[in-house]
């Protein structure tokens, strides 16, 4: 299925196909509409000719070519793929069940080779027994990855497999041999051999590393019908279900990284095996674990594919962490040379995304230098731009602080124009729903977005006291919640707030904030669209958090076992999100 899919997605440009229905302008390195989708007067739909892709910012839909045809002309899957298919004169093989049918040989001759290795691995002394023993992975470790390895000679595996009258063409489509000058050969020999599984137990391909410091160090399975190295992460096979318990996925670049973390009790792991993260693994990871620390290699090839790895575990909707090793050059070396508390330690104090990203442009900048600063300027602004504007403020904050720039000179530096009218108050729609989530996160030290909000609403007028009082865990600053309490009193003693009254109530800290609330949190006779908005940003969040963990119950969710807890989930799960569609539509 999957093959069709990309194969239209990469004929199929999708500025052609959605040319056909929008009228799109070029806007630097994207094209910009009217939205198909939703009534608009002002251009908020993007398609992205580079990523594929399409995206509305103001009714938040987004997707693929083949989920744009779906969606413009109300098609199912198969049948927006077949039309594109049909247009773009793709062969298309209709009968996708008997593919299936015949993807089970390959997944059959891969665990015949599985097996034939792992028998050589577990067949008394042999160097690869010896080498893993000697890289310090347990048994039960290597067991569990179910670990083999490649004799020395040329053909032990051909002459296995053949034996069994498998076709010599069928090992040549899965790369378990190579051929040259038309003399078929083995294509893993000498080597430790860490089979490759997806997570429904199949095997799809292998990876194989030698036994000393030879070149090439690892050979790979290249795509095949069974394996497609762009859309599977290793491990996940053994390691999904401590990845949706745990909520949070640590992502390594190699098997060695994932054997030695689980060996030490660290089992929330997996790798995306040393190719640059894509954004259907990040979505996969996604549907697991909401939270991912990316523990990639400390050197500069590592750190590089990191950076790329994290925008786009970002953009798949996760909270992206990213871990930072000093003397070991990989969680292998590190959870050897420290241990596993140490290890877990790292993971616990791993910068957020956006934390990593300011760091690495204040190392790079001398900030004693006006030049330095400039550029440290430049680059934070290109980091904060990527965040909703609550987010950004708090950073903006924080960097002011501790740089010699002020948050004006930040703000107009990230969004241009007179940084204070994207200041840090009022409520900025359309927010795409990712940074509504977001921002419904976001905390000040000195109140979050809403709880300034809220408590700018029940000064302007007192009927939203009782409005807000059902989400006062809203409060969770100590000093908002102060404020928020002392209002609320006197609204009860007196039915109204005298302003004097409640300065007088307030330790001299608590009424700096409320003064910098009022200064800053400006309504403009938006009253009542600041509080939907500001319930609605709750709701969704509420919501959306109870959908991720729906989503990541069912996922590990065994439904033999337990069929009416799976009905009761899927069905609380549409229920909550057409109640998200509801609050969106707003
Ligand atoms: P590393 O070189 O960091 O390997 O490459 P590693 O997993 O830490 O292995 P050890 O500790 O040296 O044994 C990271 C990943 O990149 C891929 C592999 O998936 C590897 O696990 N890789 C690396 C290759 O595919 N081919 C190579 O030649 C090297
Ligand atoms: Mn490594």
């Amino acid at each position: 299925m999957t093959n069709i899919a990309d194969e239209i997605k990469s004929r199929c440009n999708i500025v052609d196909v959605i040319g056909r229905h929008v009228t799109l302008k070029k806007m630097g390195a994207n094209y910009k509409g009217l939205c198909p989708f939703h009534n608009e007067k002002t251009p908020s739909f993007l398609v992205s000719e580079e990523k594929q892709r399409f995206i509305c910012y103001g009714c938040g839909v987004a997707g693929d070519v083949i989920s744009f045809v779906q969606r413009v002309q109300n098609l199912s899957f198969l049948e927006a793929a077949e039309k594109l298919a049909g247009e773009y004169g793709i062969e298309w093989q209709r009968d996708v069940f008997g593919a299936e049918a015949k993807r089970s040989v390959y997944y059959d001759i891969n665990r015949e080779a599985a097996a034939f290795f792992y028998r050589a691995f577990r067949s008394g002394r042999n160097p690869a027994l010896a080498y893993m023993a000697g890289r310090g992975i347990n048994d039960v470790s290597l067991k569990k990855f179910g670990v083999g390895y490649a004799d020395g000679e040329w053909d032990s595996l051909h002459k296995h497999l053949t034996g069994k009258g498998i076709d010599e063409k069928l090992l040549l489509e899965l790369g378990l041999i190579s051929s040259s000058k038309g003399r078929a050969y083995d294509k893993y020999r000498n080597r430790v051999i860490f089979p490759i599984i997806n997570t429904r137990d199949k095997i799809i391909g292998f990876g194989g590393r030698v036994l000393d410091d030879s070149l090439p160090k690892y050979l790979n399975s290249s795509d095949s019908r069974v394996f497609k190295k762009k859309e599977n992460l290793y491990a996940l096979n053994v390691t999904r279900q401590e990845i949706a318990k745990e909520g949070c996925a640590i992502l390594c670049e190699g098997y060695m990284d994932v054997l030695s973390l689980y060996r030490f009790g660290v089992r929330n792991v997996t790798a995306s095996l040393g190719t640059a993260l894509t954004t259907d693994q990040a979505a996969m990871l996604k549907r697991y674990a909401e939270r991912v620390v990316l523990a990639y290699d400390s050197d500069r090839a590592g750190q590089a594919a990191a950076e790329r790895g994290m925008d786009i575990l970002r953009d798949a909707g996760c909270k992206v962490r990213v871990l930072r090793m000093t003397g070991a050059k990989d969680p292998d070396e590190y959870v050897k040379a420290y241990g596993r508390e140490a290890f877990l330690e790292l993971v616990e104090r791993a910068p957020s995304l956006t934390d990593y990203k300011l760091s690495a442009a204040r190392e790079r900048c001398d900030l004693s230098s006006t030049e330095g600063s400039l550029a440290f300027l430049k680059a934070a602004a290109a980091v904060l731009r990527d965040l909703g504007p609550v987010e950004a403020d708090v950073y903006i904050r924080k960097l002011a602080a501790e740089t010699r720039v002020s948050e004006g000179a930040i703000r107009r530096e990230t969004w241009g124009g007179d940084g204070d009218a994207r200041g840090s108050a009022s409520v900025r729609a359309p927010l795409t729903p990712a940074r509504r989530e977001r921002e419904a996160d976001a905390d000040f030290g000195d109140g979050s977005m809403l709880e300034r909000n809220f408590i700018r609403l029940m000064l302007q007028s007192g009927a939203y006291i009782d409005r807000i009082k059902p989400y006062e865990r809203v409060f969770s600053t100590p000093a908002a919640f102060r404020i928020y309490s002392a209002v609320a009193a006197l609204c009860a003693e007196d039915g109204e707030v005298d302003m004097r009254k409640l300065e007088d109530a307030l330790s001299p800290s608590d009424r700096d904030l409320l003064l910098d609330i009022l200064e800053k949190v400006r309504l403009a006779d938006t009253e009542e669209a600041v509080f939907t908005e500001c319930v609605n940003t709750l709701r969704l969040s509420a919501l959306a958090g109870r959908e991720q963990e729906i989503i990541r119950m069912l996922t590990v969710a065994n439904d033999e076992e337990n069929k009416e807890r799976v009905e009761a989930l899927t069905k609380e799960l549409i229920n909550i999100q057409r109640e998200i569609k509801e609050v969106k539509g707003r």
